[in-house]
């Protein structure tokens, strides 16, 4: 018998950054505020030997070095420690995997009935299609057996053909209804609440549309080079990196129809339609560049070809502004900026809704357009910019704003997107999460200039670090 009150989590890739620094904190989290079922365990596997203890030890470590002070109380944590588990092997053994699979149906023996299992795969993208078949091997999976899924961890392939030859590989094991593709933008907050923000306020939706809306803008910005991390980096570019996922996946939700309800279901069915509402880009429609040295962040930074992990002469774009447009009766003619850069002036994800100019205008003094601002982060918040009569004499008009933040407005901490993704998939909620559908969909508007980028066919811009990006993403 399979009830809500058992569940097993299973990390591939347990002795990596990911599960020590997000998904076991995260867990933990969970824990601590009664969120798991009562009977649950957590049981990592990774190819670097260890016994359990020295595991636990490391967790516990990662623990403390991740989660607010508040939250660790020692009882806490060593009863949560108690509840996990490591097997080591590799990740293309089939006996390695049928010992894990014994290991955790012992586990499971302690539980009163059978849990359901979760298999986290937080392993590179080269191990992933070992990794599915030695679990379809071991008999660990049945495909269309719900009590068994999986979370994939972007990147979902590499272009069109690989996301669709990765579904591939997927399919052979699981069936759609087992899969959950994370993008750990759709459990921030102010994304979450876009939804909230259209449809459970009057006022948005009638100006939500090619009439009032002049542009949109969803902006990711770091001001910090690439470091260490050039080998990742290099071959994928903030195209793949950022824009083909969580910032389109934030402009579906900006764009998409009311859904009929507030259903996995219905929400994904209109997602779907607005991500295949968007043109398939080109590139006349972007503007690409790379840094050069600068000052970021207050420290000076070196170009980035000049970094040691990346390779000398690269011309991967470190920068990118990308106009999309949506083919429907209310975007049509409506410019969607998606743009994304490392090495730039701050740290921020934020949406920019730009509204149209007052037809007619009868004020001789100047004033700018309304403007919609959701912040995403670093402080999640909404600012509305409208115009205010300057007081005094004289009608002199002043843009102003109305200013929420998060912080202020419910003084309590936010929930780590990676938790609210977690106990989602742990309750089987895929109402976050990518479907098949999408993600090709996303993959078919970039992957001509993904292409074109590659074969070093298109003209990548210098900026220094510490700037707002080249000159030319201002002309687009
Ligand atoms: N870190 C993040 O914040 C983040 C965010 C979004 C997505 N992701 C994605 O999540 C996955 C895991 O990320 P991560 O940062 O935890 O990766 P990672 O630390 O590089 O790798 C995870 C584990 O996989 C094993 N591994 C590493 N390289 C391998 C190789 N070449 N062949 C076989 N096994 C290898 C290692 O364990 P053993 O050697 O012990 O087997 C390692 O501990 C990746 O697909 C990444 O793209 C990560």
């Amino acid at each position: 018998m399979i009830t809500n009150e058992n569940r097993s989590v299973v990390i591939l890739g347990a002795s990596g950054n990911l599960a020590l620094t997000k998904l076991l904190p995260s867990l933990y989290t969970l824990y601590t505020s009664g969120a798991l079922p009562q009977n649950f365990a957590i049981s990592g596997y990774a190819r670097t030997e260890m016994s359990v203890d020295k595991y636990r030890e490391i967790v516990k470590t990662n623990l403390l070095n991740n989660i607010e002070e508040t939250l660790l109380v020692d009882s806490f944590v060593q009863e949560f420690l108690k509840s996990i588990y490591y097997f080591s092997g590799s990740y293309d053994s089939v006996d390695d995997f049928t010992n894990l699979h014994a290991g955790l149906e012992k586990i499971h023996e302690k539980f009163p009935c059978k849990p359901t299992v979760l298999y986290y795969l937080s392993i590179p993208p080269s191990v992933f299609e070992p990794v599915i078949h030695s679990l379809r091997e071991c008999g660990a999976i049945e495909k269309g057996d719900t009590s068994k899924s999986v979370i994939v961890e972007k990147p979902f392939g590499y272009d069109t053909e690989s996301a669709k030859a990765l579904n591939k590989t997927l399919d052979q094991t699981f069936d759609e209804s087992q899969i959950y593709r994370i993008d750990h933008y759709l459990g921030k907050e102010a994304i979450m609440n876009l939804m909230v923000m259209r449809f459970a306020n009057l006022i948005f939706e009638p100006v939500w549309n090619r009439n009032y809306i002049d542009s949109i803008t969803v902006s990711w910005e770091e001001d910090k080079n690439i470091g260490s991390r050039g080998g990742y980096f290099d071959k994928a570019g903030i195209i793949r990196d950022v824009i083909q996922n969580h910032l389109l996946q934030i402009l579906a939700l900006v764009a998409m129809e009311k859904p009929s309800s507030y259903e996995s279901d219905s929400i994904m069915a209109e997602k779907n339609k607005a991500v295949k509402s968007i043109q398939q880009v080109t590139l006349d429609d972007c503007v690409l560049g790379q840094y050069i040295s600068g000052v970021c962040g207050g420290k000076p930074v070196i170009g980035y070809t000049d970094e040691d992990s990346v390779p000398d002469g690269s011309n991967r774009e470190t920068f990118a502004k990308i106009k999309c447009a949506i083919n429907n009766t209310r975007w049509s003619g409506v410019p969607f900026y998606l743009q994304a850069g490392k090495a730039l002036t701050k740290s921020t994800t934020e949406i920019i809704i730009q509204f149209k100019e007052v037809p007619g205008d009868i004020f001789k003094s100047p004033h700018h357009p309304n403007k919609l601002v959701i912040e995403v982060q670093p402080d999640a918040g909404i600012k509305f910019f409208i115009t205010n009569k300057v007081p005094g004499k004289g009608m002199v008009l002043k843009d102003v704003k109305l200013d929420f933040s998060y912080d202020d407005g419910f003084n309590k901490a936010m929930p780590g997107a990676y938790e609210r993704l977690i106990l989602d998939a742990i309750q089987g909620d895929k109402t976050l999460f990518i479907n098949y559908e999408e993600l090709i969909h996303s993959w078919e508007i970039f992957t001509p200039i993904l292409e074109k980028i590659d074969s070093g066919n298109a003209n990548v811009f210098k900026y220094h670090a510490g700037t707002n990006g080249p000159d030319e993403a201002s002309e687009l």
